[in-house]
């Protein structure tokens, strides 16, 4: 799909221009600190730094083939016929980059700025100046993960999904609705928001090779320049220029992290219809959720964290994958601050506990109709402990979902606590 020339006829240009020209307007996108220092921590002993200068490379990459926070590109690398413009239109981007401001026919521009960065961030690492306060953070867009989506674990969302989390916000969450705004502005805020994961994940891909490099340029500039004396490089050099640019640029993003957006490979997963006992109506429905109720305490194994009473108290000190990308670093605790002040230092947010929700409270982050609920059962939480019930019939989980549903409504009182089915917990 990646063709050689193609590749290197379209960003040559771009590259030097990057390369000769020094100024780069504010704001910037913030360089991934943290991941750089968990690189270090696992490649390098003892106090070893990579080398700094690759830090001006990936940015000097990431500069041509994204651009800046006020200018945004996108390397659509194949062209007019680049399947990426279904993913994201250039026209979108600039709508929602940039500073905040009206163009001639009364447009808004510059809505992420707007809406969004004060929480997650100009670059979308989820600390823009309050997520420190909010619980849970902001999400960082970079790692690509997201919770409440139609598809199915480490499959991205759909447009769909990311316009209905800016349609209803995240209920019991900081993340507001954005209802208000037109439907334009919200599809290129869901183009931008893909843009910064993206990105992002490139830049993780690119920080994460240097310690493969044994000290060689991520692509080096130099082999396709002129020598002083005007002397044209040798082929040997092109060749390893292209052969850089293809393993960084093709493999890497091209290949890679691009085409899992791309929407003809999307899969999303079907909701059957719910049985009629799922009606509360239903002269079966009490039974129903009765045997819904024995699901979440056996083979369910819904207590394992949501606890004996649902109250969200059971497996507790669990981390979300945000976190543990970090703290599963050599030598931190996060339970500890001093052993990890250091990433702190570089802008990771303070490690915080997830907690197994409390079903009694009727507020669903993924939406409350049955079919959100079913899809959180059925598919997991990504990004979380909270599991994708690959065991259970659909049957099953739907008889999950009506006891789920009805936990708000249960009499404490009249609760009979069911036997742990320890069987079922060691079978998972
Ligand atoms: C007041 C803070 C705040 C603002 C403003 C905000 N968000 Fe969020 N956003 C959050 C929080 C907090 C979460 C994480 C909720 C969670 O993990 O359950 C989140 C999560 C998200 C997610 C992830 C959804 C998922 O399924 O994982 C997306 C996408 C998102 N926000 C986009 C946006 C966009 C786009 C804007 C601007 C139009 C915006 N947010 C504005 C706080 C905010
Ligand atoms: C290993 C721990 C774990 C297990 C097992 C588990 N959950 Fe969860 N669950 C969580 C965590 C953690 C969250 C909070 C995720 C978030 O929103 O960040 C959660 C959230 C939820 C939510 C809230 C969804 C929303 O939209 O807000 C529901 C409903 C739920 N779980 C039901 C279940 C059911 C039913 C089962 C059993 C089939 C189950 N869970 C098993 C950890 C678990």
């Amino acid at each position: 799909m990646f063709s050689k020339p193609l590749h290197f006829a379209l960003l040559l240009a771009g590259l030097i221009v990057v390369a000769g020209c020094e100024k780069s307007p504010p704001p910037n996108f913030r360089f991934n600190s943290v991941e750089w220092l968990k690189q270090e921590r696992l490649h390098l002993s003892g106090d070893d730094k990579f080398d700094e200068g690759y830090k001006q490379e990936i940015g000097s990459i990431l500069t041509t083939l994204f651009g800046t926070p006020d200018e945004p590109k996108f390397p659509y690398l194949l062209g007019e016929d680049d399947p990426a413009h279904d993913v994201i239109g250039l026209d979108n981007l600039k709508l929602a980059a940039g500073a905040v401001k009206s163009g001639i026919e009364g447009e808004h521009q510059g809505l992420y700025r707007e809406h969004c960065a004060h929480c997650h961030g100009v670059t979308g690492d989820g600390a823009g100046p309050t997520a420190e306060v909010l619980n849970p953070y902001p999400r960082d867009f970079r790692l690509s993960k997201y919770k409440f989506k139609s598809t199915p674990l480490r499959q991205p969302p759909t447009d769909h999904d990311l316009m209905t989390i800016l349609e209803n916000g995240i209920p019991g969450t900081a993340m507001p609705s954005f209802r208000t705004l037109p439907k334009e502005e919200l599809q290129a805020l869901v183009e931008y928001v893909k843009y910064l994961t993206i990105r992002g994940q490139y830049e993780r891909y690119l920080i994460s090779e240097i310690a493969n490099l044994d000290g060689g340029s991520i692509i080096d500039l130099s082999l396709k320049s002129e020598t002083k004396d005007g002397e044209k490089p040798s082929d040997d050099d092109v060749e390893e220029f292209e052969d850089q640019m293809y393993t960084f640029i093709g493999e890497g993003l091209q290949e890679g992290i691009i085409p899992r957006w791309l929407k003809p490979d999307r899969k999303v997963s079907k909701v059957p219809p719910a049985p009629e006992m799922f009606d509360l109506a239903h002269a079966s429905h009490e039974d129903f959720v009765l045997q819904g109720r024995e699901l979440f305490f056996s083979k369910g194994n819904c207590m394992q964290c949501h606890g004996q009473t649902g109250a969200g108290d059971g497996q507790l000190g669990n981390f979300d994958d945000w976190t543990n990308d970090w703290i599963k670093t050599a030598n931190v605790d996060p339970f500890d601050p001093e052993t990890y002040a250091d990433f702190i230092a570089v802008g990771a947010l303070p490690p915080r506990p997830i907690m197994p929700r409390n079903l009694h409270l009727p507020v669903y982050r993924g939406g409350d109709h049955p079919d959100d609920i079913y899809l959180r059962v059925a598919n997991g939480i990504e990004g979380t402990p909270m599991p994708a019930s690959s065991a259970l019939t659909s049957d099953e989980i739907w008889k999950i979902v009506a006891y789920v549903k009805s936990l708000p409504f249960e009499n404490l009182s009249d609760r009979v606590e069911l036997p742990v089915n320890d069987e079922a917990i060691s079978n998972r």
